[in-house]
C-alpha cells in the first residue's frame, strides 16, 4: 500500500521550524497594532461565485486554479484562493460601513490555488495581509505600502524591490484598453493561444503572459497606461508618490504591472525578494474601488495587499535572519529517581504559573541521558533534583551556555534563570 503523505504542493510546516513562523507573526502582529489594524478571521471556503465575480473570470486563478467542489447539499463551493473577496463579502454581509466609514483590517490564513508546485509555489499557502476599507484618498495606499515595507524591515530582510504603477479607474482603463486593441490588432495571431483569448477577454492580462513571444509584442508595441489616466487618476498618483517618496521609501515605476487580479483601480504594486528564483513575488496588492459595489455592497472605495509566508520565510533563510541557537527551554527539571517526581511537582507547576518554560522529564532516563536531551534542547539551565536537594532545599543549578554549576536554594530559582 503506498505510503500515507502530504497532498502535492502541500507541506506540513514541521515542529523544529515553526519558530521562524512565531518569529513572523509576533513582528506582524507587533506591526498591525502599531498601525491601529483590526484582525479579520473568515472562512476557508465560500460560495464559488465570490471568487469567480470578485477575481474575475479571465484571471488564472478563477480560470485553472481554483479547487471547487459540490457539497452534499449541491452547493458549489470553493477553497478560497485569495482573502480580498471574503473581506469584501463580510463588509457586505455585516455592514461594516454602518460601525465606522473606514475599516482597517489585517488577516492571516492559508489560502489554495491549484497551480504547478515549484520552489516559493504550493497548492496550499499562507498569505497576511492588510485591506482598508473607506478611504479613496492616496494617503491610505501610502500607508498600505508602508506597512508592506514596514514589515520587511523590521525582520532584517535586505533584498527587496517595490514596484509601483497606476492602472486608472475603469472610464480611463477602458479608453486605454481600446488603444491597446488597436496597437496590438495586427499582431494578434502572433500571440499565443491563451493571449488571443485574453485579447478578447481582458487585454490587460496579456502582460501577465510568460511566454516570450507574447512578451516582445508586448514590449514593442503596447503603449503605457501611465499615458492614458485622467487628470484625477494621475494626481492620485503623483501623491501616492510624494508620501512614498517622503517617508523614505524607495520604489520603481512600472507600467506594465497591471496584477493577475481584475478587481484592481488605480494603484497597484508588487514587493519582488530580488534574492528569490522565479517566484520572486513577496507581496502584492493595490487599491481596488469597485469590487465592494460590484459584489453588490454599497460602494466603498478600498486599497490593500497579501503577502506569502513560506516567501517570506524562505527569503529570510537566505539572509540567515533566524537564529538557530535560540533556546525554547528556560529551565530542564532533571529528577534523580521517579520517587522525588511528587515533590518537584509544586516547584514545577510554580515556576511555569510564573511563565517560565519548563521542561519535566517525562521518560524516566538516565541524568547523563537526560543531560544529553538538555543540550539538544538548548535548554538555559538544568537542575537535577533528587530526595537529598528536596529535603534540604539547596540544588545545584547548570548554566548551559557558560557551562557552570552554581549552589542555590530552591526558592531562588525564579531569581537566578529569570536573569
Ligand atoms: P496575489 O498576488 O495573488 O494577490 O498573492 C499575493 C502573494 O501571495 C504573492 O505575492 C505571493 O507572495 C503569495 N502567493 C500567491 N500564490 C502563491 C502560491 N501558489 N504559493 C506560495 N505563495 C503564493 C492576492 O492574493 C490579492 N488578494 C492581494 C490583495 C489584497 N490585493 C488587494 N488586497
Amino acid at each position: 500500500m503506498a505510503k500515507l503523505r502530504t497532498i502535492k504542493g502541500t507541506h506540513d510546516i514541521l515542529p523544529w521550524d515553526i519558530y521562524k513562523w512565531q518569529r513572523v507573526e509576533k513582528v506582524l502582529k507587533e506591526v498591525f497594532d502599531a498601525y491601529t489594524c483590526k484582525e479579520v478571521r473568515t472562512p476557508v471556503f465560500e460560495q464559488t461565485s465570490l471568487f469567480a465575480r470578485g477575481v474575475g473570470e479571465f484571471s488564472d486563478i478563477v480560470s485553472k486554479e481554483m479547487y471547487t467542489f459540490q457539497d452534499k447539499g449541491g452547493d458549489n463551493l470553493t477553497l478560497r484562493p485569495e482573502l480580498t473577496a471574503s473581506v469584501a463579502r463580510s463588509f457586505i454581509q455585516h455592514n461594516y460601513q454602518q460601525a465606522s466609514p473606514l475599516h482597517k483590517l489585517w488577516y492571516f490564513g492559508p489560502l489554495f490555488r491549484q497551480e504547478r508546485p515549484q520552489a516559493g509555489r504550493q497548492r496550499q499557502f499562507h498569505q497576511y495581509g492588510i485591506e482598508f476599507l473607506g478611504s479613496t484618498f492616496p494617503e491610505a495606499d501610502a500607508e498600505v505600502i508602508e506597512i508592506a515595507a514596514e514589515i520587511y524591515t523590521k525582520l532584517g530582510l535586505k533584498n527587496w524591490e517595490l514596484h509601483i504603477n497606476s492602472i486608472g479607474s475603469v472610464e480611463a482603463r477602458k479608453i486605454y484598453m481600446e488603444v491597446l486593441k488597436k496597437e496590438l490588432k495586427d499582431h494578434k495571431a502572433e500571440l499565443c493561444e491563451t493571449c488571443q483569448a485574453r485579447y478578447d477577454g481582458n487585454i490587460l492580462r496579456l502582460f501577465d503572459c510568460k511566454n516570450s513571444a507574447c512578451g516582445d509584442i508586448m514590449r514593442d508595441h503596447a503603449p503605457s497606461i501611465l499615458d492614458h489616466l485622467s487628470d484625477e487618476d494621475t494626481l492620485h498618483f503623483e501623491e501616492l508618490k510624494a508620501l512614498l517618496t517622503a517617508s523614505g521609501i524607495d520604489f520603481f515605476v512600472d507600467h506594465t504591472l497591471v496584477r493577475g487580479l481584475d478587481y484592481y483601480t488605480r494603484t497597484t504594486f508588487e514587493i519582488k525578494g530580488t534574492a528569490l528564483g522565479a517566484q520572486d513575488a513577496l507581496c502584492g496588492g493595490g487599491r481596488y474601488d469597485d469590487l465592494i459595489s460590484d459584489l453588490d455592497g454599497p460602494q466603498t472605495p478600498a486599497v490593500g495587499f497579501a503577502a506569502g509566508v513560506e516567501r517570506l520565510i524562505m527569503a529570510m533563510d537566505a539572509e540567515s535572519l533566524f537564529d538557530e541557537d535560540q533556546s525554547f527551554v528556560d529551565l530542564y527539571i532533571a529528577p534523580m529517581d521517579i520517587h522525588c517526581l511528587k515533590g518537584i511537582s509544586p516547584i514545577v507547576h510554580n515556576l511555569r504559573k510564573k511563565a517560565f518554560r519548563v521542561h519535566m522529564e517525562l521518560m524516566r532516563r538516565s541524568v547523563k541521558a537526560m543531560m544529553r536531551d538538555a543540550n539538544r534542547q538548548k535548554a538555559r539551565w538544568v537542575a537535577v533534583i533528587g530526595e537529598q536537594e528536596l529535603e534540604s532545599g539547596n540544588i545545584k543549578l547548570k548554566n548551559m551556555k557558560k557551562n557552570e554549576q552554581i549552589e542555590c536554594k530552591i526558592l531562588d530559582i525564579e531569581t537566578i534563570i529569570n536573569g
